[in-house]
């Protein structure tokens, strides 16, 4: 394995695997660039070092080649205005076109190339099986694309010299562009930027945090979060419990949730992370209080309700005052804090206050020398809408990569550089 500090770029074409899975409106405009910000320093340093650079990613979940609304094609702006500089483009990533191009790249040029995914070969699973096929006949095309991703992968290879890896959100995938090729790199394969400071931010919360250590787990779903919160009590000093999920937890201690939302199937579950809370003397904050809409818009009449007793008709859908200030204050007397998941329908600004005040929490304990990381996609989006995002420590370019590397599953885009 090699730094990218260290190798020697100059006269080199280096193919990067970036996460360019960014999210587009209906006119095709990027409207986060988080992504695309966060790769600009590994792509200037294989360009300062005199080295090319070709791009390679993914963009949605295309499920045939040339699907127009997942085009890399749009994107380009925005990685031009990011760079500084223009880019090329090669519209198909198995094309003539793709090998010429990268062929012709001088030092200081970058190309793009279309999206990956649109080839089954990128993640290896095939395509277009009809609905009543045989399990026979499963295993056979399974068999097909296993062994056209083998000239897939050789083709990415053969664009470049050296391969980086810098696309953290999609590391948890066991895919052509982020495992596989690097075999064909064995001593020429390194992190970009991106994989070095999330691993370093994640670990610096898991596995040697200045206590005490809080984390924030958002989100409407308890069966979502639940091996991240069962990790995390390995570990964290307060846990503090926003979102949706509260209403699962009430609900399971025989509170009253009005029309909610609730996974009574997770009633044990939450029960027993409570006990465990209560055996490892992890301080839990719940929400004590909810605003409550009658209907799940912006303009529904809105109620201040305690979070276990919300009459029918009504459903939680933010936190209340009294939670703001406790979530305020565990926020404030901790060192180091992880923030995954809103704590309310964010989205719209009636129910935004409660994210909001957990932003600026973060905000204000960083300022007083507090590490904050924060991770997964809507907590990103969230603290990108209120304007914060440079006022805390870490904001991490992974959702399910992030969650799945903090409960300690190996991620295949790390490993296979580390192997
Ligand atoms: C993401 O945004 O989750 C990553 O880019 C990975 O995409 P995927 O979930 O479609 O594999
Ligand atoms: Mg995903």
């Amino acid at each position: 394995m090699q730094s990218i500090d260290t190798y020697d770029f100059s006269g080199k074409r280096a193919i990067i695997r970036v996460d360019f899975n960014v999210p587009l409106d209906a006119d095709f405009r990027v409207t986060d660039d988080t992504r695309i910000r966060a790769a600009i320093p590994t792509i200037k340093k294989v360009l300062a070092g005199g080295g090319s650079v070709i791009l390679m990613s993914h963009l949605g979940r295309p499920k045939k080649n040339n699907d127009e609304k997942f085009s890399l094609r749009h994107i380009i702006p925005a990685v031009e205005a990011r760079l500084g500089q223009q880019i090329d483009f090669a519209d198909d990533c198995m094309g003539a076109q793709a090998a010429e191009k990268s062929a012709a790249l001088k030092p200081g040029q970058v190309l793009l190339l279309e999206n990956l995914r649109f080839y089954a070969e990128e993640e290896g699973k095939p395509r277009g099986l009809a609905d009543d096929a045989t399990d026979e006949q499963k295993a056979e095309a399974k068999k097909a694309v296993k062994a056209s991703q083998k000239e897939f992968v050789k083709k990415l290879a053969s664009y470049a010299d050296c391969y980086i890896n810098d696309a953290f959100g999609t590391a948890h995938r066991a895919h052509a562009s982020t495992a596989l090729i690097a075999d064909y790199f064995p001593a020429d394969k390194m992190f970009g930027y991106v994989m070095e400071g999330e691993l370093k931010a994640i670990d610096k919360v898991m596995e040697s945090p200045e206590r005490p250590l809080v984390a924030i787990i958002g989100g409407s779903k308890v069966s979502s979060k639940i091996v991240i919160i069962e990790k995390l009590m390995e570990r964290v000093d307060t846990l503090i419990i926003g979102g949706g999920m509260t209403y699962t937890f009430m609900a399971a201690q025989g509170g009253k949730i009005g029309d909610s939302i609730c996974e009574p199937d997770q009633f044990d579950v939450a029960l027993s992370i409570l006990a465990k809370a209560k055996e490892k003397g992890i301080k839990m904050v719940f929400a004590q209080d909810a605003l409550c809409g009658k209907e799940f818009s912006n303009d529904t009449p809105t109620q201040v309700c305690p979070s276990d007793a919300i009459p029918d008709g009504w459903e939680g859908m933010d936190v209340g005052p009294k939670a703001m200030e406790a979530f305020r204050a565990a926020i404030l007397e901790s060192k180091t804090i992880l923030w995954n998941g809103p704590v309310g329908v964010f989205e719209m600004p009636t129910f935004e206050k409660g994210s909001r005040a957990v932003a600026q929490a973060i905000v204000d304990a960083t300022a007083q020398g507090a590490y904050s990381l924060i991770g997964g996609g809507d907590s990103v989006a969230c603290i990108n809408k209120f304007g914060m995002a440079d006022r805390v420590s870490y904001v991490s370019t992974g959702g399910g990569a992030l969650l799945e590397y903090m409960e300690g599953i190996p991620l295949p885009g790390v490993n296979a550089i580390q192997k």
